[in-house]
């Protein structure tokens, strides 16, 4: 599987800072919006369906759709409509339902 990202930051920031996702770190820009980050950090599905599994991924990028949501600190969000800061601990949404699909 290519794992390279085919989104771009078309202004890139010198302004990093470090989040994690699922224990993993990752340097995104400071104040981005996070589902965009995320995505051109390589990431695909965000969070598990809570009744099958299945893996989805951010798809409207704006707020509609809630394919996009991720857990911070326990709470549920929309990572299209978040930004990031420093020391964000997201984990993936259902992520107990997932399947073995990273
Ligand atoms: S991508 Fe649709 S609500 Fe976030």
């Amino acid at each position: 599987m290519n794992n390279a990202s085919p989104f771009h930051n078309i202004s890139p920031s010198d302004d990093l800072v470090t989040v994690t996702f699922d224990g993993i770190e990752y340097i995104l820009p400071d104040g981005a919006n996070l589902a965009a980050s995320l995505l051109e950090a390589g990431l695909r599905y965000f969070r598990n369906t809570p009744v099958s599994g299945a893996p989805r991924g951010p798809f409207c990028m704006m707020g509609a759709c809630y394919d996009c949501l991720v857990e911070i600190d326990g709470e549920t969000r929309q990572a299209c409509m978040t930004e990031v800061t420093s020391g964000l601990k997201i984990e993936r949404a259902h992520r107990d339902k997932g399947l073995e699909n990273d």
